[in-house]
Order: C-alpha cells, then sequence, then structure tokens
C-alpha cells in the first residue's frame, strides 16, 4: 500500500542540506537511490533533482520506522522527516554535496513503489539508447540529464532577459500556417472545415517576424518550435527550438553585434567562461578557400593549400585533368604526424574521402633527409616537387593529402578529411570556443536537377548592395547579406539582412523560377505589405538546442530535448506517428492509398 501526503510538507530539496542545517528537524520527499541494510543500521540515499542526501534508519531507536525502511527498494517514493547530524570524521564523502551529514530518519511514509526500472538511474549511464528512449520519463531522472534540463532553462532565460534588456518584445506567431521556405519538407496538418486544404506548420517563423517588422514592433524575438521534414543528423530533429529574432534599421554588423553580445552573456553566466567579442568575421569565400567548409572549425590549423598553378602541366594526369576541367588541386599538410598514418590509416582515409565524392586520396612524406616519398612522385619533375613542398611549407615529418576535382568535391573531401584527420590524431581540444561569423554568403546556388539559381539562405535575403548589379544577368555572382555564427565547426544559427523593397524580393521570386501567379499565391501577403512602408530590416535565429548541446559538452542533440525522435521521425515512447481512426479521415476527407509497411 502506498501512503498518502497529507500532514507533512517538504521543508527542503535533498542536495540542499549541509552542516548549516545540522540539529534541524527537515522533512524531504524524493526517489530512492539505493538502500543497504546492514542490520540494525539501515541507510537510503534519497534523490531528487537537486541531488542526494543519506538518510540513517537505527532499530534501536524506531523498531517500526525501520521495518518500513526494510521494504522500500530502488526507485521507490519517499517522504522523509528526521534530523540532520554531522556524518563521523571517517563517514565524510568530499565528492557528495551533502557529504558532511545525514539525517537521522524519524518518520517515513513510502508515497509510491516501482517496479524495477528496466535503466539504472545513475550517472553517464552507458544503456542501449533505444531502451532509454522508450522509457525517457526515467532516463530524464538521471542527474545527468536534469543538470541538462536545468542548464536549458537558464539558457532560454538568460536569451529572454538579455533580448528584453535590449528592447525585443517577444511575439508569438502561428503554427498552423502556410509553408515558410527554409529548404526542408513541409509538416502538414488537414483542416476539417476547409477539406482538402491544409495548413503547414512552420519550418521557421521567418515571414511573420519580418511582417511584425513592417507593423512597426521595431525589435522581435521568440523562443519558439519549428518543423523540417528532413533527414535526421546528430545535430538535427525534426521538431525543434529557435531563439528567433528581427531588427529594424539595421545592418549586418547591428545583428552581429547584439548576437555575439548574447553569447558572451550566457557563458559567462552559465559556464563562467570569457568569449572574447567581437568574434572574427570571414568571408564565405574566405572559409571555404582556407577550410573548404562554411562552418570551418578553426580549433586547429591543416589548411587548405592551393596547388592548382603548379601542377596543372604535370605528368600526373589526375592532377592536370582537374585543372583542364576547371577543377582544382588542393592539399592540407598534417604537420609533423607522418609516423602516424599507417598504410592502413590511409587507406581508410581514401575511403573516407570517397564518401564526399572524391575519386581517391594522394599523399606524400617528408622524409628526415628532405627526400619526398609519395605513390605519385615518379609523375613529378625535381622542381615540381619541391615547388609543391614549399608551397605547402612542409618539413620533414609532414605528410600532405592531395585531392584533384571539380571545386566542391575538392573543398567537400578536404574540409572533411581536415576533421577526420583530428579526430583521429585526438587534436580537438573541447575547453577551446572558436566562435565566428561567416558572412557574404553567395545568394544563389545552382540547382542541377531544376536548371536554376536556389536561394542559399532563404528567398527574402538581401544581395549585397554592390553586387545588385549582377542579380539579373549573373545571378551565381551575387552575394548577400546573410551570415552564420559557427562555433568550433558547428553552425549555431544563421540569418541575413531582408529584401525590404517589393520589386527587388518580385525579382527575387522570379530569379528562383517562380511564376507571378505561383509567387501572389505563395507570398501575396509579403509582396502586399512590402508596399506599405516596410522598414530596413534584418536578424537571424539561433538553435537553441544545438546552442544548449554544445554547452553541455554533448555530442547529440537528442540528449538535451526532453523527448525527441529518432532517425526514422519516430517517437520511440509514444510510438508517434501512429494510426488514426476512419472515422477522424473521413471527417478531414482524407483517403490512405498508400498502406503503410509494416
Ligand atoms: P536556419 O534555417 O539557418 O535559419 O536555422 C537557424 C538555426 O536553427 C538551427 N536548426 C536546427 N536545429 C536542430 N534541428 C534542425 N533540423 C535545425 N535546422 C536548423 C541551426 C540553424 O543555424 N529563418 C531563418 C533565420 C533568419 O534568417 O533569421 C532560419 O530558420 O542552429
Ligand atoms: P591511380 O593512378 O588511380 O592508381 O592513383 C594513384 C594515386 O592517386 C592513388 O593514391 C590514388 O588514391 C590517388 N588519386 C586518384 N584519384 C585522385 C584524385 N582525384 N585526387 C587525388 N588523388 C587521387
Amino acid at each position: 500500500m502506498s501512503e498518502n501526503i497529507t500532514g507533512m510538507k517538504r521543508t527542503h530539496m535533498c542536495a540542499d542540506l549541509s552542516a548549516v542545517n545540522i540539529n534541524e528537524k527537515v522533512t524531504i520527499m524524493g526517489w530512492v537511490q539505493r538502500q543497504r541494510n546492514l542490520g540494525g543500521l539501515l541507510f537510503v540515499s534519497l534523490r531528487d533533482r537537486s541531488g542526494i542526501v543519506q538518510v540513517v534508519f537505527n532499530d534501536t531507536i524506531d523498531r517500526e520506522t525501520f521495518g518500513k525502511a526494510e521494504t522500500v527498494r530502488s526507485e521507490y517514493v519517499l517522504a522523509i522527516s528526521g534530523t540532520v547530524a554531522p556524518r563521523n570524521a571517517e563517514n565524510i564523502k568530499h565528492d557528495m554535496k551533502t557529504g558532511e551529514i545525514e539525517i537521522i530518519a524519524g518518520e517515513i511514509r513510502i508515497l509510491n513503489k516501482s517496479e524495477t526500472p528496466p535503466i539504472y538511474i545513475e550517472e553517464n549511464l552507458d544503456a542501449n539508447e533505444a531502451v532509454r528512449l522508450k522509457y525517457r520519463y526515467l532516463d530524464l531522472r538521471r542527474p545527468d540529464m536534469q543538470r541538462i534540463f536545468m542548464m536549458r532553462h537558464r539558457i532560454a532565460k538568460i536569451a529572454r532577459d538579455y533580448y528584453d534588456d535590449n528592447n525585443f518584445l517577444e511575439i508569438e506567431t502561428p503554427i498552423l500556417t502556410k509553408s515558410t521556405p527554409e529548404g526542408a519538407r513541409d509538416y502538414l496538418v488537414p483542416s476539417r472545415v476547409r477539406k482538402g486544404k491544409f495548413f503547414a506548420l512552420p519550418q521557421s517563423p521567418q515571414l511573420f517576424k519580418q511582417l511584425l517588422m513592417v507593423s512597426g514592433y521595431d525589435k522581435y524575438m521568440q523562443i519558439t518550435k519549428c518543423f523540417r521534414d528532413e533527414d535526421l543528423r546528430a545535430d538535427r530533429q525534426p521538431e525543434f527550438t529557435q531563439i528567433d529574432l528581427e531588427m529594424s534599421f539595421v545592418d549586418v554588423e547591428d545583428v552581429l553585434d547584439v548576437n555575439e553580445g548574447f553569447i558572451k552573456k550566457v557563458f559567462k553566466d552559465v559556464l563562467n567562461i570569457d568569449v572574447a567579442t567581437p568574434f572574427t568575421r570571414m568571408t564565405y569565400v574566405e572559409a571555404m578557400e582556407r577550410f573548404g567548409c562554411d562552418k570551418p572549425d578553426t580549433r586547429f590549423g591543416y589548411e587548405l593549400i592551393n596547388v592548382s598553378d603548379l601542377v596543372g602541366s604535370c605528368g600526373f594526369k589526375v592532377f592536370s585533368d582537374a585543372i583542364v576541367n576547371e577543377g582544382s588541386v588542393r592539399a592540407i599538410n598534417v604537420k609533423g604526424r607522418a609516423s602516424e598514418f599507417s598504410r592502413k590509416v590511409i587507406d581508410a582515409l581514401v575511403e573516407y574521402v570517397r564518401t564526399y565524392g572524391a575519386k581517391g586520396l594522394a599523399w606524400m612524406t617528408i622524409e628526415t633527409d628532405g627526400s619526398v616519398k609519395s605513390s605519385i612522385a615518379k609523375f613529378f619533375s625535381e622542381n615540381e616537387l619541391k615547388a609543391l613542398v614549399n608551397r605547402a611549407e612542409a618539413v620533414p615529418g609532414d605528410i600532405i593529402f592531395f585531392v584533384a576535382d571539380k571545386n566542391k568535391v575538392v573543398y567537400d573531401s578536404l574540409g572533411q578529411l581536415r576533421l577526420e584527420v583530428a579526430r583521429k590524431l585526438n587534436i580537438l581540444n573541447n575547453n577551446i570556443y572558436n566562435f565566428l561569423w561567416v558572412t557574404e554568403f553567395p545568394l544563389f546556388d545552382y540547382d542541377e536537377e531544376a536548371g536554376r539559381p536556389t536561394a542559399v539562405h532563404h528567398p527574402f535575403t538581401a544581395p549585397m548592395d554592390e553586387d545588385i548589379k549582377y542579380l539579373e544577368n549573373e545571378p551565381l555572382k551575387v552575394r548577400s547579406k546573410a551570415y552564420d555564427m559557427v562555433l568550433n565547426g558547428n553552425e549555431l544559427g544563421g540569418g541575413s539582412i531582408r529584401i525590404h523593397s517589393n520589386e527587388v524580393q518580385s525579382m527575387m521570386f522570379k530569379l528562383l523560377g517562380f511564376t507571378e501567379e505561383n509567387a501572389r499565391e505563395r507570398f501575396g501577403f509579403l509582396l502586399d505589405a512590402l508596399k506599405f512602408g516596410t522598414p530596413p530590416h534584418g536578424g537571424m535565429a539561433f538553435g537553441l538546442d544545438r546552442l544548449v548541446m554544445l554547452m553541455a559538452g554533448r555530442d547529440n542533440i537528442r540528449d538535451v530535448i526532453a523527448f525527441p525522435k529518432v532517425q526514422n521521425s519516430s517517437c520511440l515512447m509514444t510510438e508517434a506517428p501512429g494510426n488514426v481512426d476512419d472515422n477522424q479521415l473521413e471527417e478531414l476527407g482524407i483517403a490512405i492509398i498508400i498502406q503503410p509497411e509494416e
């Protein structure tokens, strides 16, 4: 039988008790971490979200209470009253917050029992993740998980306070809405009253926040859910949270400035880390040239080296052909670590770069006598080899890797190789926080399949003033006023200055392949609004989950979302998405024509 709580009132959280409470009568409530019966003496470690405290039951003092304590098991829910007492010197636990004291039990009530849980409720548990997610409510009882969610709460609170201090207003925007293009598929919600019509869940509040600028709210922020039906990765969920904001009468630097101020504050307040501002600004072109990637991890070197001009007429066809085909040959020099690259390790790296489209990976090592060892050395003249070694600033002990291909493949494969090598050599220091802004992203990408440009950020991003002249005839040359905030190779957030002219926005839609009718149907409300005095404006959004993940030192976003989804976008606990009744479908006017595979 479980008992009720009548007449008992919690006075303290378990781990808030310390030597200052000695001799106080206290009442605590929580879950049994462990019960140890030494016969005559019995210990219960009681846990709540603050931590754990030890309670002592003594057979000779109170036989009945002792008898009750003997029946408790792990995860039983208890209310215990007792007196705080110092531990004997030899029993003091310095690694425990409440390690100097214990509670001498007076009364115990068993508020509820528990079956043996399918996972241990303990710190840094190494249990099968599927089981953890099926019993997520138990997984969330674990102290390391509880610390994450307490941290997440603080980060969100600091965000609200910080932006409030800077005159931002939090305004909610709709969840049942129209498609907002952020590059993913929409989640659709059928309308019952207008059969055959659908709402889309927002991929972001993008258009609404821009309309709030038209309405004169000047500075908006919101911590809100976004929904994107896309393939999951370690840093992506179909449903995630943004710290979203927008500002009027600003240019790029104003947005960067206020947002790095937030990062500075949140890192100081939560982790006591001083982040230096302003962050480095790196153009997209520089990021690609140096790191092969638009979210560079700058904690280590191995930067890309362009050797195209040195190999155009060399005897290695793979290299010279790449140049003829308007590609490039680039290298990274892994300084001083050649001895750690056995044939086997290199073979694995060749396979690794293949997954990024490279057709191979060439390498050279510099021997102690300064000579070059490489399977492709025979294709180069002595002078060519010397020029390559000089360009790579290579000295004995270095190993240089080369990829030749179209630029995109070279950037992708070497950009990723650099990270893979850093991981393999174990040189990534997690105590360094390298923030930077990547700026001047191209406005468009070219979609080979569709045969036309697509928006790199989103279709509302403004071109750089000096590039507007290329918009009509050479759109791929246009740089945008878009920026991303990057931390140690992770994209923490991104945004842009927006188009505030109806004409430019219309031209943008045209370039993206929308017919006039099509653009009106999807974005008519925006095009109309742009006619009624839209101020210049811009903003950005942080991925809150990613921020928490990086601040909590986790490498998976699922760890910082209370009830996350797995790879196939389902929830292992609720088993959503699920079936619905035929009645419900009928009401919505929906027929399922493809039966789900079981
Ligand atoms: P963007 O699409 O770059 O911009 O998103 C902003 C930030 O949101 C986070 N994020 C995600 N986090 C978890 N799971 C996902 N599936 C996911 N997708 C994005 C990232 C990303 O940097 N409306 C614009 C912002 C703006 O222009 O103001 C937008 O949504 O951290
Ligand atoms: P092959 O002539 O194909 O036997 O290649 C000789 C060496 O060049 C091997 O080490 C290959 O991995 C490497 N290689 C092949 N293609 C490329 C490429 N596109 N870029 C860099 N190295 C390559």
